[in-house]
C-alpha cells in the first residue's frame, strides 16, 4: 500500500537538520517513506537533478536524519563519481562499517561485503555523485535483497539512470529549484551580516542579485558568499555581470557554477549533442525554445552526419534533446515541444559558445535599439544571434566571411533591408527574419489569434539575397514580401518557412 509521503514523520526522536540547509519537505518526505519501507514498490531511490542543485547537500541531510532518527542504524555515504573505482568504494564501505578485508581480489571483497550488508542491521547506502551505470553485484552491494538490510539511494545528473541500469523497484525523484522566498533566505544567510541591513537601496540590488540566480542553490550561495561585506557598488558591478550572463569577476575559493556544469557538457557523447546544446543559447533567457527550430537550425548548419531529410533531422534532434534533458542540462517545458533552459546554464552556454572555437555572437533579447558595434567580433562570428530586439536598422554591409547562421527574428520594424546587407556572408546557411515586428511586443497590444491580421507594412528582400548561394533554411514567418522573386536563385535552400 502506498501512503502520503508528505504525511511521514520521524516520529519521537528529533531529527538533527542543520538550520543552513534548505530541506525540500516533499523530496524528504518521499524518500523517508521509502526508507520506512512504506513504499512496497521501491528498493533504490534516485534523486536527481542539475548540477548544483543540492543532491549531495540534501542526501547527507537526510542521511543524518534517518541516522538520528532512529530509522537506521547505520548510514554509509559513500562518493562514486565519474570514474567509478570498485576499490575504491569497497574500501569506504568496508570503513564505515568496521569491517577490514582479507581478501585481496576484488570479488572477494565483494562476497564478504554482500554477506555483511545483507545482516538483520538497517542500513542506509548513500551512493553520491553517480554518472554512468554501476554494477552494484560487483561491489558486492545487494539489491535484490528484499524486507531485510540494506537501502540504497543515489544521487545523480542523469534522469532515469536507477532504470537504464535495468534494475526493478526504482523510484525517481527531482530535485526542484528553490522557490524565491528559500532563494532569497539561502542568498542572505550567506552574503553576511551586512545583508541583514541592508539599506533600502542595497537591498533592492540584493534582491536583484539573488533573483540572477534562478533557484540554483550553488548560485545562491557562491554569488552570496563572494558578495559578503562588499559595498554598494561591488553589487551593482555584480548584478551588471550577472544580467550579460559573464561570469563574476571576483576572487572567490568555492566551487565554480561554470565548472559545476561544464562537467555535464563534456560527458556529452556526441559532437552533435555539444552542438545541440550551444545552440539552445541562442535564445532570449526563459524562452520556450522549440525543438522544431533546433532541428531546422541544425539541419541547415549541416551538423548532422548521414540525415538525409527533415524527418530524420526531427528524430534525430528529439533524440539528442531527450538526452539534454535526461542529464538535465535542458528543463521540461510546460509547452509540448519545447524546452527551456535554466538561466545559469544559459550564461554558462554562452561563455562555452562564445570562444574563437565556436564563435558565437549572442545578444538576444537585450532590448537593443541598435546594431550592436563590434567589428571585431562580427568578422570572427560564426553565428550571431540577435533575435528579440528593436534593432530599427541594419548596417549597408555586414563583412563576416565564416558566419554560417544569422537570427534576426522578433526585431521591431527594420522596414528597409540595405541593398548589399548580404553580400558579405557566402557561407550563410541559415536565416530567420521571422516577425519582424516582435510577437513579444505586438503581445503587448494584440490577443496572439490577431496577431496575423496585424497590418505590417512589406518589405523587399534586397538584390544582394542572391549572394546567399549556401542557404539551406530560410525563416521569414510573418513577414509581408513584396517580391519573392529572388528566392528561386537560392539553389541549395532546403527549408523555408513563412
Ligand atoms: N538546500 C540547500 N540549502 C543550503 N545550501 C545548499 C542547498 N543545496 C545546495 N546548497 C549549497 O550549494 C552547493 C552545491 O550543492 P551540492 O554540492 O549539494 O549540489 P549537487 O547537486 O550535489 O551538485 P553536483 O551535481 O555538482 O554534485 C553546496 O556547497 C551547498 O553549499
Ligand atoms: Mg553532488
Amino acid at each position: 500500500m502506498k501512503r502520503k509521503a508528505e504525511a511521514v514523520t520521524f516520529g519521537a526522536s528529533k531529527p538533527t537538520a542543520n538550520e543552513n540547509v534548505v530541506l525540500q519537505k516533499k523530496t524528504v518526505g518521499e524518500i523517508i517513506a521509502q526508507q520506512r519501507g512504506l513504499d512496497d514498490n521501491c528498493a533504490i531511490i534516485g534523486m536527481y537533478g542539475m548540477g548544483g542543485i543540492g543532491k549531495t547537500t540534501q542526501a547527507k541531510e537526510i542521511g543524518s536524519m534517518a541516522e538520528t532518527s532512529g530509522l537506521f542504524n547505520k548510514v554509509i555515504f559513500a562518493v562514486v563519481s565519474r570514474n567509478l573505482d570498485v576499490r575504491k568504494i569497497q574500501g569506504r564501505i568496508g570503513d564505515m562499517l568496521g569491517l577490514y578485508f582479507q581478501e585481496e581480489s576484488e570479488m572477494g571483497r565483494a562476497g564478504r561485503l554482500f554477506e555483511r550488508l545483507t545482516t538483520q542491521e538497517r542500513i542506509l547506502l548513500v551512493l553520491d555523485d553517480v554518472w554512468n551505470f554501476v554494477n552494484f553485484k560487483e561491489i558486492g552491494i545487494p539489491v535484490t535483497f528484499e524486507g531485510k538490510g540494506c537501502k540504497i539511494m543515489i544521487t545523480t545528473r542523469q534522469r532515469n539512470l536507477c532504470s537504464t541500469m535495468g534494475l526493478r523497484k526504482t523510484k525517481e525523484i527531482p530535485l526542484r529549484l528553490l522557490s524565491d522566498e528559500e532563494s532569497w533566505n539561502l542568498f542572505k544567510s550567506n552574503a553576511g551580516s551586512l545583508a541583514d541591513t541592508f539599506s533600502p537601496q542595497q537591498d533592492d540590488v540584493a534582491m536583484k542579485v539573488a533573483r540572477e540566480c534562478c533557484g540554483l542553490p550553488l548560485a545562491l550561495v557562491t554569488v552570496g558568499r563572494a558578495l559578503r561585506n562588499k559595498d554598494l557598488e561591488l553589487w551593482r558591478a555584480a548584478l551588471q555581470q550577472l544580467k550579460k550572463s559573464k561570469p563574476l569577476n571576483i576572487n572567490y575559493n568555492e566551487k565554480d557554477i561554470f565548472s559545476c556544469l561544464k562537467l555535464s557538457y563534456d560527458q556529452l557523447q556526441s559532437e552533435e549533442a555539444k552542438e545541440c546544446f550551444l545552440l539552445c543559447c541562442l535564445f532570449p533567457e526563459d524562452h520556450d525554445i522549440k525543438i522544431e527550430d533546433i532541428a531546422r537550425y541544425a539541419l541547415g548548419k549541416g551538423m548532422f552526419t548521414d540525415v538525409e531529410t527533415m524527418e530524420e533531422a526531427r528524430r534525430e534532434t528529439r533524440w539528442i534533446i531527450r538526452n539534454l534533458t535526461d542529464c538535465c542540462l535542458l528543463l521540461d517545458s510546460s509547452t509540448a515541444d519545447s524546452v527551456r533552459m535554466h538561466d545559469m546554464v544559459r550564461d554558462f552556454a554562452i561563455s562555452m559558445a562564445s570562444t574563437g572555437e565556436h564563435g558565437f555572437v549572442i545578444k538576444a533579447g537585450l532590448g537593443l535599439k541598435e546594431w550592436p558595434n563590434q567589428e571585431t567580433l562580427e568578422r570572427n562570428a560564426v553565428i550571431i544571434s540577435l533575435m528579440t530586439n528593436h534593432i530599427q536598422s541594419l548596417p549597408d554591409c555586414l563583412i563576416c566571411p565564416k558566419l554560417e547562421i544569422l537570427l534576426l527574428a522578433e526585431n521591431e520594424v527594420f522596414e528597409v533591408i540595405p541593398e548589399g546587407f548580404f553580400l558579405g556572408m557566402p557561407t550563410l546557411r541559415v536565416l530567420d527574419l521571422s516577425e519582424k515586428i516582435g510577437a513579444r511586443s505586438l503581445n503587448r497590444y494584440f490577443e496572439p489569434d490577431k496577431w496575423t491580421s496585424m497590418p505590417s507594412s512589406s518589405f523587399k528582400l534586397p538584390s544582394s539575397f542572391e549572394a546567399l548561394v549556401n542557404l539551406r533554411t530560410l525563416h521569414l514567418n510573418h513577414c509581408k514580401l513584396d517580391d519573392v522573386a529572388v528566392l528561386g536563385k537560392l539553389k541549395r535552400l532546403e527549408v523555408l518557412s513563412f
